[in-house]
């Protein structure tokens, strides 16, 4: 296997760590960090997928203290990088590492911590830059939380700073809904926000495995019927089923297509609902949702959409 860049530079003793802990930050579940004794290492990844597949290996969670070195891996979103960066800033004592690839916006990254840090060292490998320096400084960024319709968003959640228009055309289609509702994928609330103005709705689980959309949710939605969960879509369950579930599943793992991740997210809903319970579903037109749905469900009927997306009802799930 090829060494990652981490292993490289580690192995070069380039940067030298101080000892003690090394609290990772946002690393995807598949990074390398072979190069760290594991009891070394701390995660801090908020989304619980990625979280999960740590823990399962038996690393340490994060706590919230200071630690010698904090190692921030790249997200693909530049602001969030940005913020990772200044929270590595406040919680290392000794040494920053930062590692990520060009696609996720690695070099400029590098050059913007150049402007203000004194960067002590850098290695360019497989596509990608690991760069280092001394947490002292204060990067002037300014990285702010945008707002859309009164609700707010925040860098690394899905559709920062507008209405996805799938969600906008599934939220205007809704027909009238009561009882047991889940939002499957519940993002910073826009879908949940249309739900509950349904009066009938007794009950709204927001299902939402990324924390920085849980944070928005806290301050989005503030209905006594509603409760936020941070969980994985495509795993959780419930002792007691749903009469609806809506959603507007993800399709996408960073940049890779994964029409698989949407087609779990079908086959959570399908386990969800009671048996006289209806599944409503946004989904751009191309993915290919209708054969796994018409395994999951009795009925699987199209209401509605336009070019770019379609809605979709489907009652009656197989048990
Ligand atoms: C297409 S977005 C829809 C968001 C929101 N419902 C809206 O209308 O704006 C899909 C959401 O699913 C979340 N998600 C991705 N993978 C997930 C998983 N395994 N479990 C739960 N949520 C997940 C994403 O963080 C994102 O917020």
């Amino acid at each position: 296997m090829a060494h990652s860049r981490l292993t490289l530079a580690l192995d070069s003793a380039a940067p030298v760590l101080p000892d003690g802990p090394v609290r990772v930050l946002r690393p995807p579940a598949d990074y390398d960090l072979s190069a760290l004794e594991p009891a070394r290492v701390e995660i801090d990844h908020g989304f619980k997928p990625d979280h999960d597949a740590w823990a399962a290996r038996g690393y340490a969670t994060a706590g919230s203290g200071p630690v010698p070195t904090v190692l921030v891996v790249v997200p693909r979103s530049k602001a969030l990088a940005r913020r990772l960066v200044a929270h590595a800033l406040h919680a290392a004592t000794g040494l920053v590492i930062v590692d990520g690839a060009r696609t996720d916006g690695v070099d400029s990254l590098y050059k913007a911590c150049r402007g203000w840090a004194p960067v002590a060292g850098t290695l360019i490998k497989a596509h990608g830059r690991l760069f280092w320096f001394a947490p002292d400084g204060v990067p002037d960024w300014d990285t702010p939380d945008r707002w859309v319709d009164g609700f707010r968003t925040q860098p690394g959640v899905f559709s920062e700073g507008k209405v996805d228009p799938g969600s906008r055309l599934l939220a205007g289609a809704l027909p009238p809904l009561s009882g047991r509702v889940a939002d499957l994928g519940a993002g910073w609330g826009y879908l949940s926000a249309a739900v509950l103005a349904h009066p009938g709705v007794t009950h709204l689980d927001m299902i939402e495995a990324e924390a920085l959309a849980l944070d928005c949710l806290a301050e989005n939605i503030s209905d006594p019927r509603a409760r936020a969960l941070w969980a994985d879509g495509t795993r959780f369950t419930t002792e007691t089923r749903y009469d609806a579930v809506v959603t507007n599943p993800p399709f996408h793992s960073a940049r890779k297509g994964l029409p698989e991740l949407g087609q779990a997210f079908l086959a959570t809903a399908a386990r969800l609902l009671k048996p006289s319970g209806s599944l409503y579903l946004v989904a751009n037109r191309h993915l290919p949702y209708e054969t796994r749905l018409r395994e999951l469900f009795a009925q699987v009927q199209e209401v509605g959409g336009d070019r770019a997306f379609k809605l979709i009802r489907a009652a009656r799930p197989r048990r």
